[in-house]
This record gives C-alpha cells, structure tokens and sequence, in this order.
C-alpha cells in the first residue's frame, strides 16, 4: 500500500483569520484538496483558535470524504471533540496551549497511565489513534506497551538534518520503525516533510501508513498551485 498524504489545513485558517472573513475558504480548500488527489484531512484545534475553530472541525467533518484527523493535546476539550465528530483518527500531540508548533514527542514512560486510559478512552469512540513520538527506543517500546495504534514520528529533526547528511538523518528513524513494526505499531510521520525531503524519507521507510504535511505544502502551493502541488506531494510518495 502506497503511502497515504494527509494534507494538513491549519494554515489556510491562519490565513483567512488574518482578515476575519471566509477567504480562502477553509472547507473548499479541504474538498478542493480531496479532488487533487489527498488521501486524508488534517487539522490541529487549538485552544486559542488562531487558525482552526472548533466550528471549522465541524464543518470540516460534514464534506472530508477521505480519512479525518484531528490533532491535539488531550484535555477535556479535545475528548469532547473526538467523541463528538468520531473522526478516522485522533493524533495525540504533547504541546502545551500556546507553543508555536508541535515540535517534541510523547513521554510514553513519564506518561503512561494517563495516556493508556487516554488511548483507551478514544479507542472506545471507534477512533483510531496515533501518538507523536520521537525516535528513541524506549519511548517507542513504551508507545507499544499503551495500546495505541499508530505512532506519528516527529520528522522536524530529519528535515533539519537533511541537507548535510541525509544518510545520517534517516538513520534513528529506520532504527525506531523496525523496533515499531516489530512491537506491532503501524507508522504515520510528519513536520517539516516536503517536495525535497519526502521521497527519501518514505523511500528508506516504506512502511510509513501516512504522512501529515502542511506548511510547506501551503507555501509551495503559492507558486505551483494548489492542485500541481497536492498532485506533485502525492508523486514525492511513489518509491521509484
Ligand atoms: N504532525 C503534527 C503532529 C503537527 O502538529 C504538524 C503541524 O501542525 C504536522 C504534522 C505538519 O507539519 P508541517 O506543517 O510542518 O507540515
């Protein structure tokens, strides 16, 4: 099974926020996106709205035809919606309110209670579940040990490592998706992932399920066009 994109669309909000009406409109981007070629929806609700609202995570929920994920830090709020929209998958992401991105993984050890009944809890809404995780050993072993279904690798650390060795930046993510696959985890990843690092990253780990990317996608739909580049993303995904 090819490996699926799921366009992330926190930035399309972020930008018709910027002037308070409905442009561009976040719900035909998310379909537009689904008819260029998307395998999957996601979006990160924060608490402080400042790009998807949670009547976005509604509106989203009645058009997106392809798999709906829906990101975030697991309190009340986020438990509400999860049982409320029942999307394909929530991801789990270990950010406090007001960071500017996700970019740190689960405590699968420190946390493991809490995130045990957590996985617990949404899996019994028929949801499945995904947890973002960095690439050490035992943080991987403790995701197995808490029920999730999926771990999201935290890619930040190999884009930025990329273009100086890109060898040397995939090398702890192949490590940690054997131990993965071997403890019965299936794999999604993202951050930072784009047209020149994608390729690669799914080329030496074919068993990723899905890649979330939004940011650079975003960016380079500005000059390419949204269609050439959900199009051009979803390309990066074939493994020669
Ligand atoms: N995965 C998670 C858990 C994220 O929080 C984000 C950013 O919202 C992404 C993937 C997508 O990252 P990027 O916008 O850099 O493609």
């Amino acid at each position: 099974m090819a490996t699926k994109l799921s366009v992330n669309v926190n930035k399309i909000a972020t930008l018709r926020n910027a002037r308070g009406g409905n442009l561009p409109n976040l719900v035909q981007v998310a379909i537009d996106c689904e008819l260029f070629g998307a395998d999957g929806i996601t979006v990160h609700p924060r608490p402080d709205e400042r790009h998807i609202t949670t009547q976005d995570t509604f509106d989203l929920a009645k058009v997106v035809k392809t798999e709906y994920n829906i990101e975030g830090y697991p309190d009340e709020r986020f438990l509400d919606l999860i049982d409320k929209i029942r999307p394909a998958q929530a991801t789990l992401v270990p950010d406090p309110p007001n960071v500017l991105t996700s970019d740190a993984g689960w405590d699968t050890v420190k946390h493991a209670d809490w995130l045990k009944d957590l996985i617990k809890t949404i899996q019994s809404m028929g949801v499945r579940t995904s947890i973002f995780i960095e690439t050490d050993r035992a943080l991987i072993e403790g995701a197995a040990s808490i029920g999730t279904d999926r771990i999201e690798f935290y890619t930040g650390t190999y884009a930025a490592n990329f273009h100086a060795d890109k060898a040397k930046a995939i090398a702890p993510y192949k490590a940690a998706a054997e131990i993965a696959l071997k403890n019965g985890l299936a794999l999604n990843a993202g951050h930072d992932l784009n047209l020149d690092n994608l390729n690669y990253f799914i080329s030496e780990i074919p068993a990723i399920d899905e890649v979330s990317i939004g940011h650079a996608l975003v960016a380079d739909a500005l000059y390419l066009g949204l269609e050439n580049t959900v199009r051009m993303y979803k390309q990066a995904l074939i493994i020669q």
